[in-house]
């Protein structure tokens, strides 16, 4: 074991035990030097993960144990992790790119940007390429500025759209403000759901632009009423603020069709996605905006820069990823194992009153609990039985359940089995 690692953190030395040596080791060098706070938190929750190998939607903590993913990063493994079709593309693009000259036009760049204008809903047209969703938003935010000639962003108090400047300050999350990176007069907050709070929010013509998860992940996947989103864009179009979708989560299909707007009959006027984008093997996120909202691409070359911001293997990763993901028959796939998923959920919520809702629409999924921290018992429980899943961030008593988009029966019955047991052993009964 590494001795200083051991000396700064003589604390943790009792919830190692029984770990092998290397996994230990894992451990405190990342607590040395790397994650202080996250290492101690992860280890109080009785959840001492590290990643070895990992395969479809399975993941192996380094000392062997088995868990089904049903977490995959928020959608980054959404086609599982290290999907064959995907390592051979990018295998292959090893071949003859590399990240590529971000000045300068480049074939993979332009297919990635072409594909996306035509698989995104309306008139969507432009791309921006960023290494990441944070940035993206970061990208959407400065372009529906320049497009409105205001600076005022409306958000959801229920959204998270990244941790960057601009993103972080957009979100609910606090960290903004731990920062001292908080911009109180520039964004505003309203309650999800809440249309009365939106017009109230835009009224004064001075909005850029309104940042929307189209399903609010970190909250726990809260369904929109039908009338929500439409009534949200329609407000936008009254006051002259545009409608960004921040689909990083809902995006790729996993609402069963390929952009959770598109069930919801919204046209946005930005479109960012990320995370699954990248097939969870190369980082790469996009922006997606009208002609209108982009039109600084034409005025000013170099607005937005960034040396791995479409990075060539990326775009052509991610050109796969929109093919596997738009196919017809995935999109089915996804419809119908959300069925069969939402049955089997329905008849262990009768069962076990601790499981006291399902949220679903496609594979975008939230158990509610019956306690308020709920999720993050249900999240140590499965974790005992199997199965790594997170709970809602913004609201304890939520775990996120998401499967991924290829999973099939077989896999769903063993989830629902495991689910089953983490349930009754909460509830201190047996499982049936
Ligand atoms: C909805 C949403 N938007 C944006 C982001 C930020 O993406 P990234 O972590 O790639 O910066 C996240 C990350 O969880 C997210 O869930």
């Amino acid at each position: 074991m590494n001795a200083s690692a051991t000396d700064l953190a003589p604390h943790l030395t009792p919830r190692l035990e029984g770990m092998s040596e290397a996994k230990r080791d894992v451990l405190l060098r990342c607590h040395d030097y790397l994650m202080p706070n996250r290492v101690e938190t992860w280890l109080g929750a009785g959840v001492p993960l590290v990643i070895g190998r990992r395969e479809g939607y399975r993941i192996w903590d380094v000392d062997g144990r088995e868990l089904l993913d049903l977490h995959l990063n928020g959608g980054t493994y959404n086609l599982g992790h290290r999907h064959p079709e995907l390592v051979a593309a990018l295998r292959e693009g090893l071949e003859t790119l590399d990240v590529g000259n971000h000045h300068f036009p480049s074939p993979v760049r332009a297919e990635l940007a072409e594909k996306l204008a035509a698989l995104t809903p309306g008139d969507l047209h432009y791309s921006v390429f960023a290494p990441s969703g944070s940035e993206a938003n970061d990208i959407a935010i400065k372009s529906v500025r320049h497009a409105t000639g205001r600076r005022k962003l409306v958000c959801l108090d229920a959204g998270f759209h990244g941790c960057s400047g601009l993103s972080g300050a957009a979100g609910k999350d606090d960290t903004a403000r731990f920062f001292h990176s908080d911009y109180p007069d520039e964004f505003t907050r309203v309650p999800f759901g809440d249309l009365a709070a939106m017009e109230k929010a835009l009224a004064g013509g001075d909005v850029a632009g309104v940042l929307m998860e189209t399903i609010p992940a970190t909250q726990g996947f809260p369904m929109p009423a039908p009338d929500y989103l439409p009534g949200v864009k329609a407000l936008c179009e009254r006051h002259g603020a545009l409608y960004v979708a921040d689909e990083v989560q809902t995006g790729l299909g996993r609402t069963g069709r390929l952009w959770g707007v598109e069930s919801f009959g919204v046209r946005p006027d930005v479109l960012i996605t990320g995370k699954g984008l990248s097939g969870g093997l190369y980082p790469v996120s996009a922006v997606v905006m009208s002609r209108e909202v982009g039109a600084w691409l034409a005025e000013r070359g170099w607005g937005y820069v960034s040396t791995f911001g479409g990075a060539e293997l990326g775009c052509h990763l991610a050109s796969r990823v929109l093919d596997l993901c738009s196919r017809e028959e995935v999109l089915a796939s996804v419809r119908r194992i959300s069925d069969a998923l939402g049955k089997g959920l329905e008849e262990i919520r009768e069962r076990r009153p601790f499981l006291r809702g399902v949220r679903r629409r496609g594979l975008v999924m939230g158990l509610e609990t019956a306690h308020p921290m709920g999720g993050v018992r249900l999240s140590q429980a499965l974790y005992r039985n199997g199965v790594w899943a997170m709970f809602a961030g913004f609201d304890l008593s939520v775990l996120q359940f998401k499967p991924g988009l290829l999973v099939d029966e077989a896999f769903c019955d063993e989830l629902l089995g495991r689910l089953d047991a983490a349930l009754a052993e909460i509830e201190g009964g047996a499982a049936s």
